[in-house]
């Protein structure tokens, strides 16, 4: 599905990513964890196309990136960046509306099909209350759900997100990843989704790539890569590994307090 082959990239002559190899496969959840500045946002942006490789290509369905259409890549893929843009004075439903951009007619009017999907999308992220409300008079946690219904509206088949569930509390995090996890599932679309909490990547995804200065060091199922020592060495610091038992395959870290006597 989507195919990331011997990609290297350089912002000027800072060198961020060297010769990245990954192969996403339909319906797969994929995680790109790793610490700041690792280069995962990067990857992401290539992935989509929104920044060129000095070297290597991205094949999306079979198909290389520059052959794609700007309208039918919108109707393919959907992104929520790490720090999205929505315009101030737009309401949520005209926000996440924009979603049905790429499937608007040359005079850009929503037929009832697009308020539907726009309604069930707004459902799903249990955002339909916010309906009239500005983008400047919500939350930050509400903010980030109102991207991913955006998103969502786009009906894409797979989907790229950078930090979703950053400004979430613990239920809107597992709500987004539980339904995320569905879409996966039920409808195979595929996810590539950079995560920074290693509980979530580790309980929602069925690959982990741990990603570090630029180059791929593990890349596995949590089990594997939770259970690795690399881990501990590409983050800089101690955790404990812990096997679940109503979750075998999907260990959780905690991690061990630091400057202790
Ligand atoms: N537009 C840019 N111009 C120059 N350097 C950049 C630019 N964007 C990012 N970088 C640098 O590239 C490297 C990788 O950045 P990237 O945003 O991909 O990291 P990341 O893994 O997503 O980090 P984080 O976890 O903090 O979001 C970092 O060293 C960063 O400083
Ligand atoms: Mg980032």
């Amino acid at each position: 599905m989507i195919k990331i082959d011997k990609v290297s990239f350089s912002y000027g002559t800072r060198s961020v990513l060297h010769n990245v190899s990954l192969d996403i496969h339909k319906g797969e959840i994929v995680s790109l964890i790793g610490p700041n500045g690792a280069g995962k946002s990067t990857l992401l942006l290539i992935a989509m196309g929104l920044l060129s490789p000095q070297q290597g290509n991205i094949r999306v369905n079979n198909r290389l990136l520059k052959e794609w259409s700007s309208r039918d890549f919108a109707q393919y893929c959907a992104f929520v960046p790490q720090n999205p843009y929505l315009p101030p004075a737009f309401t949520i439903w005209e926000s996440v509306l924009l979603g049905r951009t790429p499937y608007l007619n040359f005079l850009g009017l929503a037929r009832k099909k697009d308020r539907e999907i726009v309604k069930q999308a707004l459902r799903w992220v249990e955002i339909e209350n916010l309906l009239h409300r500005k983008v400047s008079e919500i939350s930050g946690g509400e903010r980030q759900r109102v991207v991913l219904a955006r998103a969502l509206a786009q009906e894409p088949e797979c989907l790229f997100l950078d930090e979703p569930t950053n400004s979430l509390d613990v239920h809107h995090q597992v709500t987004l990843l539980s339904f995320i996890h569905r879409l996966a599932e039920e409808k195979q679309v595929t996810v590539f989704i950079v995560l920074h909490d290693l509980n979530l990547a580790s309980t929602f995804s069925d690959r982990l790539i741990l990603l570090e200065d630029g180059l791929v060091v593990l890349d596995g199922t949590p089990g594997q890569v939770m259970g690795n020592e690399k881990v501990l060495s590409v983050y800089r610091q101690s955790i404990t590994v812990f096997n679940r038992p109503d979750e075998e395959s999907r260990p959780a870290v905690l991690p061990v307090r630091m400057y202790d006597k």
